[in-house]
């Protein structure tokens, strides 16, 4: 059975607060237990250099990051949890998308134009504030995802374009130097559609670009109290019957509680309990909840290298993933060791374009784990596409199948010709594989 590779990054500019832990933490941690999971968690440090230029807190929020997602439960010996910046393959890919990447396609990146539009907006030049770190975090991004080959990528609505352009750039990069292989798959955006966005202090969605966050670790059980003492409610008085939604409170506690316990707390509210009692048991389940976390968080913390070593052990993984990839993908732009070009110049060049150009299989991966080819003609036309295969295997069978067979092969159920192509069309590039 073929395990998903799922892969998320966190940037680390800030301090998790509790609509982190409800709409990224909690459901990842989640997720990584699946044992039908590939799970590649790592911290976006080098993104976090494109929008931020303060050292000391890059430091902070990456040693708080990660002593939260360990705190959280996330397992280091079932996930490969890393630093971005542990990765040298990674900045390295990065260029060699960035070589194959169309400038027109960052220019319609949505984060790129807002900034453009607000200078705009405010008379100023369009470029004005902005790096090429801005202009280019989606090669960046791409980088990060195509480096391990992962299948699925959770992400939050606003990442969905940056997923796209990873395919895109992926899919240029196969076509250009892939000779019949798929260096890359192409990646999936995961949208979690029932992941609550946890509403902040004032009831607009907990941001800290809205000031209105709730700390999940940092402070403490009283930093906690002290901000859940701060929710916005009106003035109904004690006894008199609340609205449970005219404000963030049953919300939050519907993300800590089970369908039945937010039923009862909602009747409480209607039934006319005080907002101070409602924020003391609101409190409660939330606190009950994270201490035990909280230890582990202050624990952590206290030891900036235990984390270390664990990011390190990480970071090994995922380097003897990443090495033997970016060999190949050098070798294919033609960086390759000079001791190997002497034969080729030699006249061994399996490279060098043929007088007439054959047709070509090509075998790939779909995201959906299955294994497909299609039979290429010299100039990329679809003669023949397969259905998929539970197997590399099965599918090198077919196709050898139908090079042995060449001049009367006959389509199995599922395969496809391409648009307005014969059957004899497919014979006779199938021929071509046993002239020489
Ligand atoms: N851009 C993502 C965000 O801001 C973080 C990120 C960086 C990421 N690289 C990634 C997410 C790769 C998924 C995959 O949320």
């Amino acid at each position: 059975m073929t395990k998903t590779r799922i892969l998320t990054g966190i940037t680390t500019t800030g301090t998790p607060h509790l609509g982190n832990y409800v709409g990224a933490i909690r459901p990842a941690v989640e997720a990584s237990r699946d044992a039908q999971a590939d799970a590649f968690f790592f911290l976006a440090d080098y993104h976090a250099l494109i929008k931020c230029d303060d050292p000391a807190r890059i430091e902070r929020s990456r040693l708080e990051i990660a002593a939260t997602w360990l705190a959280a439960g996330l397992d280091p010996e079932r996930v490969t949890f890393y630093r971005q910046s542990d990765i040298p393959q990674i900045p390295e890919l990065t260029w060699l998308l960035t070589c194959v990447t169309a400038k027109g396609l960052m220019n319609r990146a949505h984060a790129y134009k807002a900034s453009v539009d607000a200078n705009l907006a405010q008379n100023e030049d369009p470029d004005a504030g902005i790096t090429m770190g801005l202009y280019s975090y989606p090669i960046l991004m791409a980088a990060d995802i195509l480096m391990f080959n992962a299948h699925k990528v959770p992400v939050g609505r606003d990442q969905i374009q940056h997923i796209e352009m990873a395919r895109d750039v992926a899919a240029r990069f196969n076509h250009l130097f892939g000779k019949g292989r798929e260096f890359f798959m192409l990646p999936e955006a995961l949208v979690e559609e029932q992941v609550a966005t946890l509403p902040g202090l004032d009831g607009r969605k907990m941001s800290k670009s809205y000031d209105n966050t709730i700390p999940l670790f940092e402070g403490g059980a009283k930093k906690l109290k002290e901000a859940i003492s701060q929710i916005v409610t009106d003035s109904t008085a004690p006894g008199e019957p609340k609205d449970p939604d005219s404000n963030a409170l049953a919300t939050l506690f519907q993300a800590f509680s089970d369908a039945e316990d937010t039923v009862t707390y909602r009747a409480a509210l209607s039934a006319g309990l005080s907002w101070g009692e409602a924020k003391q048991r609101l409190f409660a389940r939330i606190d009950g909840q994270l201490a035990p976390m909280r230890e582990r968080y202050e624990a952590l913390i206290a030891k900036p290298a235990e984390i270390e070593e664990v990011l390190q052990t990480g970071a090994a993984k995922a380097r003897a993933v990443a090495a033997p990839l970016l060999e190949e993908l050098r070798e294919a732009v033609g960086l390759r060791s000079f001791n190997r070009v002497a034969q080729t110049v030699a006249g061994d060049d399996k490279t060098a374009p043929a007088a007439s150009k054959p047709p070509l299989f090509k075998q790939y991966r779909e995201a959906d784990g299955q294994f497909h080819f299609k039979l290429l003609d010299a100039d990329g036309r679809l003669l023949l596409q397969s259905p998929g295969y539970a197997s590399p295997r099965e599918a090198g069978q077919r196709v050898a199948a139908l090079k042995a067979d060449a001049a009367n092969a006959s389509l199995l159920p599922g395969e496809q010709l391409g648009e307005g192509v014969e059957l004899a069309a497919v014979h006779a590039a199938l021929a071509r594989f046993s002239e020489d």
